[in-house]
């Protein structure tokens, strides 16, 4: 049989440009097994990084832990409104249950740094995360980054023993979706890509390997 690597490549583009979340309730088991988790932040690693700061880290939610997940739920939702209602606090608790397997994004910036504003590191990160999600929907999975003002609680804070520079960007959710994914259309390149100078042209050169 013979294989075109133009028809991998296409197929491969096809993957990352058709990238899309799955919410975290609608994903099921099974999540991405041990290597495919590994393959998930060896890519997150791969992150173009200025000067080599490394300005993320990752903590696996373990599934034993979920209960106590949704005790700290209830806590930062509480924090954030003294009078929380029961049904607030059910809903908060009942968030973090859902996806087969949870990670917690954190970013990691240095003020001050001689070479590397924060915009920079910023930059680094949320390449990283976005490496890792695109890495997921490759090997099969649905994923999304969930976020929330939770996240900055003094009790989610503690609770994941975050240093003074690093905040908690956001939760990825991992696992299965439950359904067909709804189609999304994206914008045309054009939308986001224009010429300087805007009154120039471009003559296409010819395509590689064509
Ligand atoms: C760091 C980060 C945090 C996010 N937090 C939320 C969130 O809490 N709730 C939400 O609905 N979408 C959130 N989003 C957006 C979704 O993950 C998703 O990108 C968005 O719904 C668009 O869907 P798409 O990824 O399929 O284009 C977040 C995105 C990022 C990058």
């Amino acid at each position: 049989m013979t294989v075109s690597l133009t028809g991998i490549r296409e197929a491969l583009i096809a993957q990352l440009a058709g990238r899309h979340s799955t919410p975290p309730r609608r994903l099921v088991a099974p999540a991405p097994s041990e290597p495919e988790l590994d393959a998930l932040i060896r890519v997150a690693l791969a992150a173009p990084a200025h000067g080599g700061l490394r300005n993320f880290r990752i903590i696996r939610i373990v599934e034993t832990a979920r209960p106590a997940l949704c005790d700290l739920f209830e806590a930062a939702e509480r924090e954030m409104d003294l009078e929380a209602s029961e049904e607030a606090l059910a809903r908060a608790r009942e968030k973090a249950g859902h996806a087969p397997l949870l990670l917690l994004f954190i970013v990691r910036a240095f003020e001050g740094h001689p070479d590397i504003p924060v915009l920079e590191q910023h930059a680094s990160a949320g390449a990283a995360l976005g490496g890792l999600l695109h890495a997921a929907q490759v090997l099969g999975y649905g994923a999304m980054a969930v976020s929330g003002h939770k996240l900055s609680t003094s009790v989610f804070r503690s609770a994941f023993a975050l240093d003074p520079h690093e905040q908690a960007l956001c939760f990825v959710a991992l696992g299965t979706p439950s359904g067909p994914a709804r189609s999304k259309v994206r914008e045309a390149p054009e939308t986001v890509l224009s010429l300087w100078p805007a009154a120039a042209s471009v003559n296409h050169p010819a395509e590689k390997n064509a």
